[in-house]
């Protein structure tokens, strides 16, 4: 575990951190299949703005944007952004089901935070009354599917999407974890 490491909440102090982690991350290949960035970086730089923004709302505490509710976690490493995950949270037949998303940065992989800052979020989701999380992974990312599995997802399907970055179709698994479970636990066979 590092020393100065700390999870949290964003707030709205984080913008300039972000920034400049999510400019870090659109040189990286599998973030940038993650963000669905476009080739043209002009345009990568727009996308991050966005997720900037998007940022910005849940630290103002606007919490119910588009009728959704979003958990968006930070993870500093002595005064910089080493990683981010996500939950959008809709209402789906009554029942509160997430969207999850995760990005660290290329320098701290490997070393648990993923599943660290996955498992604070994860919380959070189910204090809020979240039921269901689901997320997509590209089958060649094992690393994020080693991740996912160590934390309770389940494969519940495949799906096949367009990517313009690599002008080509690329193969998801989307995946499923309820939390009604306990969240987290290892050696899950799926
Ligand atoms: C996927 C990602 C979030 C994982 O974060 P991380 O901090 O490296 O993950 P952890 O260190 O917590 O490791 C999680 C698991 O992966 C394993 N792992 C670590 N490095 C690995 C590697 N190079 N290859 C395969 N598995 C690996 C760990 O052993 C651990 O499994 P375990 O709990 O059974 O031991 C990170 O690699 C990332 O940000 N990738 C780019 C963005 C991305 O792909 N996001 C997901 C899109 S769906």
């Amino acid at each position: 575990m590092l020393k100065g490491l700390r999870i949290r909440m964003a707030r709205g102090r984080d913008i300039p951190g972000l920034l400049t982690f999510f400019i870090r991350l659109d040189r990286d290949l599998y973030a940038r299949k993650f963000y669905r960035a476009y080739r043209c970086d002009g345009l990568n730089v727009l996308l991050s703005l966005l997720s900037l923004t998007y940022a910005l709302l849940i630290c103002n505490n606007l919490r119910h944007y588009l009728g959704r509710f979003y958990i968006f976690v930070v993870l500093w490493y002595r005064g910089s952004c080493a990683g981010v995950c996500h939950i959008s949270v809709r209402k789906q037949e009554n029942r509160l089901v997430g969207s999850y998303g995760i990005a660290i940065d290329r320098a701290f992989r490997g070393r648990g935070l993923g599943l660290m800052i996955s498992r604070y979020a994860l919380l959070l989701a189910r204090k809020l009354g979240v039921e269901r999380v689901y997320l997509r992974v590209d089958t060649d990312n094992s690393r994020a599917i080693k991740l996912y599995r160590s934390l309770g997802f389940r494969v519940c399907g495949r799906t096949r999407e367009f990517r313009y970055f690599t002008d080509s179709y690329v193969d998801q698994l989307v995946m499923k974890l309820e939390l009604t479970a306990e969240c987290g636990r290892k050696n899950h066979s799926s």
